[in-house]
């Protein structure tokens, strides 16, 4: 399991989780920002895209999630509520940057990313957002690292429809061992994976471990056109025999 290296702080509360960059007096700051922005995005993009073409059955799409999925996805969690939280696959940070608005003060807030690539954009982007460069599979001990005893919220930026049954199972085995009873599970989709074998074997299996499961309009503007699906763990979740966590 690899951590953030030292320095990078929990994001425990909101305290400076808005994104905001620190101010720098002088009058260069006024014209600097932008050129910086756009160069960085776009380093972000290239880094996205690289991935992908790396590791398509990893990543699933091409581009990041736009700021319009983003928000669809906070707004389905009671953040008054939310004690501790995790995102699966932040990938360059997207949808974590709309996600660390919400926390609340003394919320844990982490994330966990598999590929280092991404992690490194993830970090110089959010610089305080614990993130594990490491697999969702391992959540029960990345809680453990986190003195987390149980998640109220599991957010999934995974591209499900492209994993394999076996990582399916096992990523949604150790959610149900690290996520409270009742705890929500947010995740996204994107439209032409449901219509895959992948895609629709991974929402068949979710009534096996969740309740209240949902399913949002789609988000036009995203590119790809995405969905948001919501579930509650169940009190017994129907593990699948033989999933190696
Ligand atoms: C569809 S991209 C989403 C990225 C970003 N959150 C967004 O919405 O644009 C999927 C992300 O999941 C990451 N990922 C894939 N498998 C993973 C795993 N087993 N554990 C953690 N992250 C994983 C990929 O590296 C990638 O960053």
């Amino acid at each position: 399991m690899k951590t953030a290296p030292s320095g990078h702080a929990h994001t425990h509360s909101n305290g400076h989780a808005n994104g905001h960059a620190s101010s720098h007096a002088g009058h260069d700051r006024l014209i600097e920002p932008r050129k910086k922005a756009s160069r960085s995005s776009l380093a972000a993009h290239a880094k996205f895209l690289a991935e992908f073409i790396s590791h398509p059955g990893r990543m699933g799409a091409v581009a990041a999630s736009g700021p319009a999925l983003a928000k669809r996805m906070a707004a389905q969690i009671d953040w008054a509520n939310t004690r501790a939280i995790v995102e699966y696959g932040p990938g360059t940070g997207t949808v974590t940057e709309e996600l660390i608005k919400h926390v609340k003060p003394g919320t844990k807030f982490f994330a966990i990313e598999r590929s280092p690539e991404l992690a490194a954009v993830c970090r110089r982007r959010l610089p305080q957002v614990h993130l594990y460069e490491d697999s969702a599979e391992n959540i029960v001990e990345i809680c453990r690292a986190e003195g987390v005893e149980q998640l109220d919220v599991v957010v999934s930026c995974l591209p499900w429809a492209s994993f394999p049954e076996s990582l399916q199972d096992s990523i949604l085995t150790a959610t149900m061992k690290a996520l409270k009873p009742g705890g929500k599970f947010v995740g996204f989709g994107y439209q032409m994976g449901l219509l895959t074998p992948a895609g629709r074997r991974f929402h068949g299996r979710l009534p096996r471990y969740f309740e209240n499961i949902g399913r949002s309009r789609p988000v036009w503007l995203n590119i790809p056109p995405a969905l948001v699906f919501t579930g509650d763990r169940r009190q017994q979740p129907d593990f699948v025999p033989g999933a190696s966590r």
